[in-house]
């Protein structure tokens, strides 16, 4: 959907800004979101915003450049997002009040992962380290080399698959154990791999362990996780290895 953005108003950088930005985004965004990116790279936060690195049903990630090297910019889409499919999940969670609106939502998962992401780094789990947050824009440490995205779990061949497995397993347990959190949304599609070290990402709709859900979400990540080793000759079993995470 695109947007004519008025310029009137707006000091020449800004304009100048916006017109980079809309040229990258092929105009995508809305005046809001626009404003945001603008008002982050006025705060220096990213110098540009270079091109998109994926762009899903509910977010786009760009690369960006910043100063001393580059960033990941999430921007989650208000106009695409499913509130229904986004509800189930900020259910029961006391860090984040209900919402009615579905651009609050869309709000409330920037936030979230943005403090998924702090959690992690605090609790030592391998995932970007966040950056910066406002409104619907997640700025993230950019996991690649030489400014080229590294490539997804799916999406490589895993060297050492009983190492891979075994360390976003223990990072799981330290999520539910340290952290009070459940990933829910786990499969070779949201682990990048640092080299063979796997980053877990997209964080916005991870619940905390009180979520009357927690545990199946719990279930579902490892079964996720678990099966996609089994294929590569790497035998956990899932309920001894759910046992082990919960209360081992
Ligand atoms: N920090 C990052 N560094 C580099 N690439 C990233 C980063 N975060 C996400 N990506 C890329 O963007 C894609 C979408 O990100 P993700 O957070 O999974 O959003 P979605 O909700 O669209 O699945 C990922 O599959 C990955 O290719
Ligand atoms: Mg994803």
């Amino acid at each position: 959907m695109a947007y004519k953005v008025s310029k009137r108003k707006l000091p020449l950088r800004e304009d100048k800004q916006l017109h980079e930005i809309n040229k990258i985004a092929g105009r995508v965004f809305d005046r809001k979101t626009l404003d945001v990116l603008v008002r982050m790279l006025n705060a220096g936060i990213f110098r540009s915003l270079d091109y998109p690195i994926a762009s899903g049903k509910e977010a786009i990630v760009f690369r960006a450049t910043t100063k001393t090297g580059y960033a990941a910019v999430k921007v989650y889409k208000y106009e695409t997002s499913s509130f229904h499919h986004m509800l189930p999940y900020i259910e029961g969670d006391p860090r984040f009040k209900a919402v009615r609106r579905k651009r609050d939502l869309v709000q409330l998962w920037a936030r979230k992962e943005f403090a998924n992401l702090q959690a992690c780094c605090v609790s030592g789990i391998s995932a970007p380290e966040p950056i910066a947050m406002r409104d619907n824009v997640v700025v993230m440490e950019f996991l690649g080399e030489k400014g080229v995205p590294y490539a997804l779990l799916e999406d490589v061949i895993v060297e050492k698959p009983a190492e891979v497995c075994d360390a976003i397993l223990a990072d799981v347990k330290k999520l539910y154990r340290d952290a009070d959190i459940v990933h829910a949304d786990l499969s070779p599609f949201n682990v990048i791999m640092r080299k063979q070290e796997p980053v877990i990402i997209d964080w916005g709709q991870a619940v905390l362990t009180e979520h009357p859900q927690a545990e199946n979400y719990l279930r579902s990540d490892v079964t996720n996780i678990v099966k996609y080793f089994g294929r590569l000759g790497v035998k956990r079993e899932l309920e001894t290895t759910l046992e082990k995470i919960m209360h081992g």
